[in-house]
């Protein structure tokens, strides 16, 4: 029998990190000790009180049912509580919040619920693939919105032609961002609130890494702007702000209608997450103070600091990251970011994710994750100059 993907199937690629994974797993079969510093996931592990929460938990015999589709109660008032403590935001707890199995799924059925062929999707260059491979499935024409280094990898708003702004459903942001490492400041965020109030356009701000930051800065959620759920809603994470990636517990809040279209599409797709890692989470979100979360990033920032001296020898230009887990550098002349990540990857075991992975804007860059234990960063970081320094 003969299998046809479906044209929508046709129209996404296999996931990048598919392929890479694919490559690193040849060389470790001859041998090579890889250092993975592509993959933007936490190596640390959750606090140990929300582990003890999530054991004693699975040991009831009521916590094994299937959990229904809103989320439990106790998990979504402990995210409005969250966002309250930590942004300053009201939600109602019903019904402008959803917890989701991890942010990404919500990504991809957000735009499968509101986005119809032919509708426009704006999605940042270079950006997490899911918010145009979303949008391809639902057969919408993806309009990539460049961010550059000369913007502050911020999109330029006043550029976005009036046709596209006419046209377009959904815009969707990132910050602290994904690949690059760039914040956003709540001025900014007024901006695009407004723009979006002026074309009728859904504002989707997907922020797992607003609690992974820097040097004392504080990243603003969207939904602080005044009036922002009248056209926005937010997404959020555990994934990276309580190394909680493999629990798999996102959320989105916001605009109760954009929440009640969400629900409508993932109730027919999914299930709710497994009761003991919700109730798990919501100890998280209630217990864990902002001390441990300021000594996790502490650890990053050592390595961010040993990856940048390294840069800085081979003569590769990156900005110092404010937030999120990775470093966007510019590879060396005469390369281009698949060319060098390649040629890193066989000469030093090392590998970083191509900026191509992202999209178009980042096809002279690679992405280097901090999600690696210092040591092997600072072995990684070793290779890199013994090979590539003279
Ligand atoms: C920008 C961005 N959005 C969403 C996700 C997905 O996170 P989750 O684990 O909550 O699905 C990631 C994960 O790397 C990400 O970088």
């Amino acid at each position: 029998m003969t299998i046809t993907l479906s044209e929508r199937l046709q129209r996404v690629p296999p996931y990048p990190f598919v392929v890479l994974a694919q490559k690193v797993r040849a060389l470790r079969e001859q041998g090579v000790d890889v250092i993975r510093m592509d993959i933007g996931a936490p190596d640390m592990p959750p606090p140990g009180n929300v582990i003890e929460a999530l054991v004693e938990a699975a040991r009831q015999p009521h916590m094994h049912t299937y959990a229904g589709y809103r989320g439990t109660p106790e998990l979504k008032s402990a995210f409005a509580d969250y966002y309250r403590r930590r942004f300053g935001v009201t939600l109602d707890a019903e019904t402008e919040v959803l917890p989701l199995i991890g942010s990404k799924e919500g990504l991809f059925h957000i735009t499968q619920a509101l986005v119809d062929p032919d509708d426009v999707v704006l999605v940042p260059d270079p950006g997490y693939p899911t918010y145009s491979a979303a949008a391809r499935v639902a057969g919408a024409r993806v309009v990539p919105v460049p961010l550059g280094a000369e913007n502050g990898f911020l999109p330029d708003l006043e550029a976005l032609p009036e046709e596209t702004l006419r046209k377009a459903k959904l815009l969707w942001l990132n910050y602290p961002n994904n690949p690059t490492g760039a914040v956003a400041s709540l001025p900014f965020f007024e901006k695009v609130i407004d723009l979006a109030r002026r074309w009728d356009i859904l504002v989707c701000h997907d922020a797992p890494y607003t609690d992974v930051t820097y040097d004392g800065y504080v990243a603003p959620s969207i939904l602080q702007v005044e009036g922002a759920k009248d056209v926005a809603v937010e997404f959020n994470s555990l994934s990276k702000s309580h190394n909680m990636a493999g629990w798999r517990v996102g959320v989105a809040l916001g605009n109760r209608e954009v929440i009640a279209a969400l629900l409508r599409m993932k109730s027919n797709v999914d299930t709710g997450i497994f009761l003991p890692i919700q109730h798990a989470a919501a100890v998280a979100l209630r217990e864990v103070g902002q001390d441990w979360i300021a000594e996790r990033n502490a650890i990053y920032a050592q390595r961010r600091d040993i990856i940048l001296a390294t840069l800085a020898d081979l003569g590769m230009r990156a900005q110092r990251p404010k937030g999120s887990l990775y470093i966007w550098a510019r590879v060396p002349d005469g390369y281009t970011g698949d060319s060098f990540a390649d040629v890193v990857l066989e000469r030093t075991g090392v590998s970083f994710a191509p900026g191509s992975m992202y999209g178009s804007e980042g096809t002279h860059y690679v992405r280097i994750s901090l999600g690696v234990p210092t040591e092997r960063v600072e072995e990684a970081m070793a290779r890199v100059r013994a090979t590539f320094t003279t």
